[in-house]
């Protein structure tokens, strides 16, 4: 098994004599003014809080886009600052970008176009030439950011998602060392021909291949990614071997299942303040109801917010034994608020939540109480360890870590996990209760099920979950993905 120090030591040995290097668009320390005078924040999402432990560990150097907004008064003159800022482990090299490219290259062509084309959940890409113009012009900031921290020496350099395709291409043609790059897609990779009503998938794909490994989550979508060059620019695919041939180079592609900190998650969850916690939701005063289901968010389309508003509408309707007895709790925290999509989505939720409760409302009881935002990490907590069932159902996911934190969360084994079959987490987690959730009927079926098995089923699932998240945590991702790239060295 996999540890934080056995993962040290497995780049220092093997990546030994080589610069270590992260690439990401989200940075994992953002610098914001409050009230309160500067503070510094992390952010939401898999990305960062999964490679923040590596490079605690393994020092290095990670290049992110600046974001917040007293970024710039904490860097040196060379853009620099160490973090964690309490316990300074390793250096933050920030990438900055005026307003105009962010709109560009983040707002408009990472999240408007290889987003919901990478997603491939009937909502279509704005395939905008300045869009594209402005992600190339980006991807060129952080090449220039990394070939000036290289310095021509030996370097292990690994990009992350999708915001970064062609930085690597731009690296490797001008880097004067030796250089092994490694790209993380974080996202899922739909069929080749999906991909290829991109207008510039080619430069993509390019762009991608100038890496020496490439990773996905799901082997799927390695399959996917294999047919796309195939198809688009001839390279020559083994699928046996999981490698393309191409310009003279090797390619590997394979896949890595992205995870959570199981122990860590285990352990805050049963500390004694949980429990009173839990005390505070369960009391006469906040949610005295026998049920209670919850679900955690980024305010995103793809995540089937609506589609689960509707199922938890049908199954009060057709289960009225549930009205006055179920409370769901949402936290969705909003993301990429610039999109017109996701602005779209958060009045459309806010109407909906607000058409529901209004239906069923009665007395003091509503069944769905909805908050904007990120909840307190205790109360989190509280919640994954209290609630009946957790409700996790993207349209589409490339994998989805609440629905293994909920697991590592739930240390009592009394939850059920309802997940959707379009989550990459669903290939693992075999034992959640599995649903379509564009089906309205069978969702709130599930709903039903979930809330009506028998704790000895309920704790035998859970029990088998949390064995497979624990065993496969993502310890055991970074250390499987560096052992991979240190072959290549
Ligand atoms: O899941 C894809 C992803 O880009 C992650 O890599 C990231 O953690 C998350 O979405 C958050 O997105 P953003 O960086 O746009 O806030």
């Amino acid at each position: 098994m996999y540890s934080p120090e056995s993962i040290q030591k497995l780049v220092k040995s093997k990546l030994r004599g080589y610069k270590f290097f992260i690439v990401s668009n989200r940075e994992p320390y953002i610098h914001m003014h409050t009230p309160e005078g500067i503070k510094c924040k992390t952010p939401t999402g898999g990305l960062t809080a999964a490679l923040d432990p590596l490079m605690q560990a393994c020092k290095g150097t990670w290049i992110a886009g600046g974001s917040g907004d007293a970024d710039r008064e904490n860097v040196d003159e060379h853009d620099k600052t160490l973090v964690p800022p309490d316990d300074p482990k390793y250096v933050l090299r920030r990438v900055w970008m005026s307003k105009d490219e962010v709109d560009k290259y983040y707002f408009g062509f990472s999240n408007q176009v290889l987003w919901p084309l990478c997603h491939n959940v009937f909502h279509k890409p704005t395939f905008d030439k300045s869009f594209w113009d402005g992600y190339k012009h980006s991807n060129k900031l952080f090449a220039r950011a990394v070939l000036d921290e290289v310095k021509g020496e030996k370097a292990f350099v690994w990009f992350h998602d999708y915001h970064l395709a062609l930085t690597p291409r731009m690296v490797r043609s001008k880097a004067k060392g030796q250089i092994v790059s490694a790209h993380f897609w974080h996202i899922p990779w739909p069929s080749w021909d999906v991909f290829m009503t991109c207008p510039w998938a080619k430069e993509i794909l390019e762009g991608l291949l100038a890496n020496d490994l490439i990773g996905f989550h799901l082997k799927r979508y390695c399959i996917n990614f294999m047919a796309s060059v195939e198809r688009a620019l001839g390279a020559s695919v083994d699928y046996k071997s999981f490698a393309i041939q191409y310009g003279g180079r090797t390619i590997l592609v394979r896949p890595f299942p992205i995870s959570i900190d199981f122990d860590a998650i285990e352990k805050s969850a049963k500390k004694p303040i949980i429990k009173r916690k839990i005390k505070e939701i369960r009391s006469p005063h906040y949610i005295p109801y026998e049920f209670i289901g919850v679900g955690v968010d980024r305010l995103d389309y793809t995540k089937g917010i609506i589609e689960r508003f509707h199922a938890i509408d049908r199954f009060l309707e057709k289960y009225p034994k549930y009205q006055n007895n179920f409370v769901y709790i949402e936290a969705g925290a909003p993301s990429r608020r610039k999109v017109p999509a996701y602005m779209k989505l958060g009045e459309d939720i806010t109407k909906l939540v607000e058409g529901i409760n209004w239906k069923y409302q009665r007395g003091y009881w509503k069944p769905i109480i909805y908050i904007e935002g990120k909840l307190e990490y205790n109360k989190l907590l509280a919640l994954y360890r209290t609630a009946d069932v957790c409700i996790v159902s993207p349209l589409q996911d490339g994998m989805n870590l609440v629905a293994k934190e909920f697991v590592a969360a739930n240390v009592d084994r009394n939850g059920v996990l309802i997940l959707s079959q379009f989550a990459g987490a669903t290939e693992e987690l075999k034992d959640a209760v599995v649903v379509n959730p564009y089906d309205v009927e069978g969702f709130a079926d599930a709903i039903k099920n979930a809330l009506e098995m028998r704790g000895e089923e309920k704790r035998k699932r859970m029990e088998r979950l949390r064995g497979v998240v624990r065993e496969n945590n993502v310890y055991k991702w970074l250390g499987d993905f560096v052992s991979e790239a240190a072959k290549l060295i």
